[in-house]
């Protein structure tokens, strides 16, 4: 009987608490979704990001949790986004039991339920955030393209990890690799570039 009212109890308490926190980051969210809708900028969100980030402990996930609700595509409400980590795009979906670690840095994300990211990990809009075919024109001037990425359920992003392309379900990225092309599902794929060493259900395998 304990069991279930805690199990009941615990999901109410949490909705609570993240209502709390979005009527105290009402001053952030509501002028970024302003922004956002008067004129499809995003500069006041990825400001509101980053002085949220610094919040420690506990009421720095909620308040992350409060505003992140009102401003990505979606945000489940038992998330936990670390302290210094970022988001640089409210086209963002982040899933059931998240975990983001400390100091992370979000492009246009899609992160599926339960998937653990660890910490001074970047996850980017693809590869090719900026074109660089001329050489009269500055990098910053010539465009580029952001584009969502995805990290399926209940995969696992080691520290230091970079990301730039999609990631399977259920799989394992290890300390430091760069993914630079997709990544199947179930796969534990490690280095620079990241390429598949093992499968999950098949460890002998290569
Ligand atoms: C990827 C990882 C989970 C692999 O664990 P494992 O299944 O025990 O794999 P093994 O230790 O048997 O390694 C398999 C091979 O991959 C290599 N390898 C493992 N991790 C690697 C990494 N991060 N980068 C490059 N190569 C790696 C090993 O050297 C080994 O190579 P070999 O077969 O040529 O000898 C682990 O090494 C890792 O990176 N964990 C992340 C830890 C972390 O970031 N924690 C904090 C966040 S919660």
């Amino acid at each position: 009987m304990a069991v279930k009212a805690g199990a009941i109890l615990r999901p109410a308490v949490r909705a609570a608490l993240v209502a709390v926190a979005v009527v105290l980051t009402a001053p952030l969210w509501l002028p970024a979704r302003l922004q956002a809708w008067l004129t499809g900028g995003e500069g006041v969100f990825a400001g509101c990001s980053e002085v949220l980030s610094l919040f420690p402990a506990l009421p720095g996930v909620y308040l992350r949790r409060g505003f992140y609700r009102m401003c990505l595509e979606s945000c489940a409400l038992d998330c936990h986004i670390g302290f210094g980590t970022t988001l640089a795009h409210p086209q963002a979906r982040i899933g059931r039991g998240v975990y983001v670690g400390n100091r992370c840095i979000l492009g246009r994300v899609v992160i599926g339920d339960h998937v653990a990211i660890g910490s001074n990990v970047d996850v980017l809009s693809g590869r090719h955030q900026h074109h660089f075919d001329r050489r009269d024109v500055p990098i910053q001037e010539q465009g580029g393209t952001f584009a969502p990425v995805r990290i399926g359920r209940n995969s696992w992003v080691g520290n230091g990890a970079v990301v730039m392309a999609d990631v399977g379900d259920e799989c394992v990225i290890g300390a430091g690799s760069v993914v630079v092309r997709p990544i199947p599902a179930g796969a534990v794929a490690v280095g620079n570039p990241a390429a598949v060493k093992k499968w999950r259900d098949r460890p002998e395998a290569a």
